[in-house]
């Protein structure tokens, strides 16, 4: 042990100190400022010193990269989830159970609030932490780790001095009711599909694979629970709740202890008027027998303690009038009609609009217009409307007649309408209503597809109402003039773009050319592919056409049907096969399988022998397939031949480029590159052959070390003896 480890092991000691102050306490004692002065003196150290960085270093709280998937865990012990009770009679009769069970004894009960999110297990081996979990199927969960530990309220390291061999705190991982709204709003302002509720948010946010992303929602966890615990004896909640707390884990501030049915109820109560101010969501309290002797005694079934309770409260409702009910066209021509309220104040925000789902959901609720509502707020953002208040029904209202209302037009385009029996909605059937065009160029130039900054909702509509653009890729034809004098007020009153903002959009247009195919997927709006099966088909394909005429996603179906005991058709029809399934079906499963299985588009089912589908399924990718076969993916083929875009997959070292001059060569970036972005130096890499993996593996030819480099990839790197180079030597070696 040397003098740089002694002195970063004090920095770490005051930064550890001052993070529980702030985020656990909520009572900091120094400022942000001379916080950022310590942090950034022990990132200079572990910089300069490698060797002196440890796993729980605060330092490695954004050191996880980005992941290709997450590995599946079995739980130390399972994860259980609660019965639910609705009403005082339930209660009762649980407290009887109770008391029957413990023959005679009398138990003492803890009532907690219950928390909207999702339940993680967060592991502690010799006081660090190693993993986190999360629920899944409650025998086995996702490896999440490196996404909790960018939760700054999680200890990477117990606060106590004799922690013990293994130790499992479970808990509610959730996103504040702030933090919710600001993330929907961010995700407004960037033209993106705002979460329903914060719980769906919470659940999405642990499942990114980019860790850096992760960091940036305002994500906290809440203790309650255990699973394995080794080398500390806890016998009661009450006492959990005092190791949490000596151990830095943070609880909820509000909990109850009562001893009769009497008290169960007044404590709910109580609970139930003071979680409308608690900062973040609950949906009801959780009524717990304290003392684990007997937890013991009355055990669990299957799925559930019989020690402990979940109370669901009534969502909240108000009534309001419905004054019109207006029809919005979605992307994929959806038309979906929506109540036009008098505002009325719910669960912390004003409504004047609720989803009516589609023409069988306003028949079943009989819904009409001049009817008073109620409306719910069910954690939802989203409102929704309950049931129609008969007794205060205006005498004229009619039933509501949504194709009599649409006069068999769409009322953006004026186009035909078609409802396909099979379904609820009825759709525009005109591919070029502008209504749909808006929403595919919002779709488009979303963050999370190409990113291009500042076309939202405002700049789409008057991209098309103009009639500059019609579709999409009309973007890369716009010229700098007819960007800067876009007019997006009125004729009266102008507001023009101006020449800043259309450089900015160009700029970005151009750095969209260069995004990877798991982007394109996502940007171009196939049916069935959201973000997660686009990234999925980015990585296993070479580039556009190889999807479009995918021999894994044929080979897939195939298997599909052969496990289903059809006949496996789709190659047989097929081109000749290509490269990589040489032969036809009927072919042997051994040669089927191995590829797909590679691919991480199947895996083997635990319980039968047989082959499960993983991220994509056959639905999605018959969808794909078909989707390239329709007049629409030949277009988006055609026109991007023609603008000479060719976004790559991670497959793409495989063909034409495999005699590139990076072929062979595999490249790590780390930090901050000052020429270009993380996507494009990527896409650069594989376009030249290369391969642009995310860690440093013996596999490694160069760490490319940008700007604010972190210390475990480097030290990594000198570990394997993998040689680091800087951004200019990378970018010589890219140049054309
Ligand atoms: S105790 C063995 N306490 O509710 C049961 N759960 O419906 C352990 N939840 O899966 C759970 N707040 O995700 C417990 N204070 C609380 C909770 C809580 C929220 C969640 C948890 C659980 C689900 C059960």
């Amino acid at each position: 042990m040397n003098d740089y480890f002694q002195e970063a092991e004090e920095l770490r000691r005051q930064i550890r100190h001052h993070d529980h102050l702030y985020y656990i306490d909520a009572t900091p004692e120094i400022s942000d400022q001379d916080y950022d002065k310590l942090y950034h003196a022990l990132l200079d150290l572990e910089a300069a010193h490698p060797e002196v960085v440890t796993p729980d270093s605060p330092t490695q709280r954004m050191h996880g990269g980005v992941a290709e998937g997450f590995e599946t865990v079995e739980h130390t012990v399972p994860m259980l989830s609660l019965e639910n009770t609705y009403n005082a009679d339930d209660l009762a009769r649980f407290h009887e159970s109770v008391l029957r069970g413990l023959h005679g004894e009398t138990p003492t009960y803890v009532v907690e609030p219950k928390i909207d999110g999702i339940s993680i297990a967060v592991r502690y081996e010799n006081g660090v932490l190693t993993q986190a979990v999360t629920r899944g199927n409650g025998k086995q969960g996702d490896d999440v780790t490196a996404n909790i530990k960018t939760i700054p309220s999680v200890p990477l390291r117990l606060r106590c001095d004799n922690p013990p061999a293994f130790f499992e705190a479970r808990g509610e991982c959730y996103l504040p009711r702030a933090g919710f709204a600001k993330l929907n709003a961010h995700r407004l302002a960037q033209g993106e599909e705002p979460f329903a509720n914060a719980r769906n948010a919470t659940a999405g946010s642990v499942k990114l694979l980019d860790s850096n992303e992760v960091a940036t929602r305002p994500l906290d966890i809440l203790f309650y629970t255990q699973g394995l615990i080794d080398g500390v004896e806890i016998r009661s909640q009450r006492e959990l709740f005092e190791t949490f707390q000596r151990f830095g884990l943070k609880i909820q501030k509000w909990s109850k202890v009562v001893h009769d049915f009497q008290g169960i109820k007044d404590a709910i109560a109580e609970l139930d008027a003071l979680r409308k101010d608690m900062p973040y969501d609950t949906d009801g309290a959780v009524i717990k027998v304290d003392e684990f002797r007997q937890r013991e005694i009355l055990g669990m079934t299957a799925k559930a303690p019989c020690w402990a309770k979940a109370f669901k409260y009534e969502p909240e409702r108000a009534a309001t009038k419905l004054n019109a009910i207006t029809i919005q066209v979605g992307r994929t021509g959806v038309l979906a009609p929506v109540a036009e309220l008098t505002p009325v104040f719910l669960s912390g925000s004003t409504i004047s609009r609720a989803t009516l789902h589609n023409e069988d959901e306003i028949a079943r609720k009989d819904i009409r217009i001049g009817d008073t509502v109620l409306i719910e707020k069910a954690g939802e953002v989203i409102p929704a409307v309950v049931k129609v208040l008969l007794e205060k029904r205006p005498e004229e209202a009619v039933p509501y007649d949504l194709p009599g209302a649409l006069k068999g037009v769409c009322p953006s385009c004026g186009g035909p309408i078609h409802r396909d029996p099979q379904f609820a909605a009825w759709r525009c059937e005109n591919l070029q209503c502008p209504a749909q065009n808006v929403r595919r160029v919002e779709y488009f130039t979303a963050r999370n597809a190409l990113d291009i900054e500042s076309v939202g909702g405002v700049v789409a509509e008057a991209l098309c109402d103009t009639g500059l653009i019609k579709e999409p890729l009309d973007l890369f034809d716009l010229t700098q003039d007819e960007l800067a004098s876009l007019n997006l007020g009125t004729a009266e009153e102008p507001r023009v773009f101006g020449p800043k903002n259309a450089a900015k959009v160009l700029a970005a247009l151009d750095a969209a050319r260069g995004k990877d195919l798991g982007h394109w997927l996502e940007a171009m709006g196939i049916p069935e592919v959201g973000a997660a099966t686009a990234f999925q088909l980015g990585r296993i394909h070479k580039d556009l056409h190889d999807v479009a005429d995918s021999e894994y996603l044929k080979a897939f179906l195939d298997l599909m049907d052969y496990q289903n005991g059809l006949a496996p058709s789709r190659v047989k029809e097929a081109q000749p096969a290509q490269d990589l399934f040489a032969e036809k079906l009927p072919v042997g499963l051994d040669t089927l399988v191995p590829p797909l299985k590679r691919a991480g588009l199947i895996k083997m089912s635990g319980a039968r022998g047989g082959y499960v589908t993983t991220t994509v399924g056959p639905k999605t990718a018959q969808s794909v397939l078909d989707f390239f076969r329709g007049p629409i993916g030949q277009r988006w083929l055609e026109r991007m031949r023609k603008l000479g875009i060719n976004p790559l997959g991670d497959n793409a070292g495989s063909a034409e480029t495999a005699n590139g001059p990076l072929a062979g060569k595999t490249f790590v970036l780390t930090g901050t590159l000052t020429t270009m972005g993380r996507d494009e130096a990527s896409a650069r890499i594989r376009a030249l052959g290369g391969t642009a993996a995310g860690a440093v593996s013996k596999k490694t030819t160069y760490l490319v070390a940008g700007a604010n480099t972190g210390a475990t990839k480097t030290a990594k790197a000198q570990e394997l003896g993998v040689e680091v180079i800087d951004e200019e030597t990378f970018l010589r070696m890219i140049q054309p």
